[in-house]
């Protein structure tokens, strides 16, 4: 069961949890729900808040519905479901409905008008203070906008506050 904890009591390797285990997004516009795969993001404290960067190309049906959301959650799962995150970041939303094919369970956080997975080992609960796009001219090595660069675009990030954490017992 998912139980709520401080921010300074997440006992996880963020390094870990993001580039090996990576995370899944969560996000809820309207009624239209969709999930998708990170590997990319920054935690920490900004504006004397606990904070989280993603990076969300354009591209990406979440970035639709996220452009419309106040909040959004990330969601980490132990190694067992792997494959499940894998399929996140392997397939459009756009396409298929995700979140029903995953056969995982979502659990409504209905104080922030978004949902997370109940299957999640921890949760961050997301609000969305800042978001633009990086810029060509602005890069100072050559090879991070090579990196970043998917068909002509660069990817857009969201500044968000942590404002829950959500930790499986
Ligand atoms: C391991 C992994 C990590 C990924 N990390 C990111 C990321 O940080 N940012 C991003 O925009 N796309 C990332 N992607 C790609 C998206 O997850 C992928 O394009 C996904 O199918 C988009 O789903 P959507 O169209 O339903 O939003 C990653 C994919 C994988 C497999």
């Amino acid at each position: 069961m998912l139980k709520k904890i401080s921010v300074h009591d997440i006992k996880e390797n963020i390094f870990e949890l993001i580039g090996e285990r990576w995370g899944v997004v969560a996000v809820k516009s309207n009624d239209e729900k969709n999930a998708m795969t990170i590997s990319w993001g920054l935690f920490g404290y900004i504006w004397n808040k606990p904070g989280v960067e993603i990076f969300i190309h354009p591209y990406r049906y979440t970035h639709k519905l996220l452009e419309n959301s106040e909040y959004f959650t990330i969601n980490f799962f132990s190694a067992e479901y792997k494959d499940k995150v894998m399929y996140f970041g392997t397939v459009s939303g756009e396409d298929e409905n995700k979140i029903e094919k995953s056969g995982l369970s979502t659990i409504e956080l209905e104080n922030y008008n978004t949902f997370c997975f109940e299957e999640a080992k921890l949760v961050l609960i997301c609000k969305k203070l800042y978001m633009d796009t990086f810029k060509k001219d602005l890069f100072l090595y050559k090879e991070d906008y090579m990196e970043d660069e998917e068909l002509g675009i660069l990817h857009k990030f969201y500044i968000g506050e942590i404002v829950e954490v959500l930790s499986r017992e």
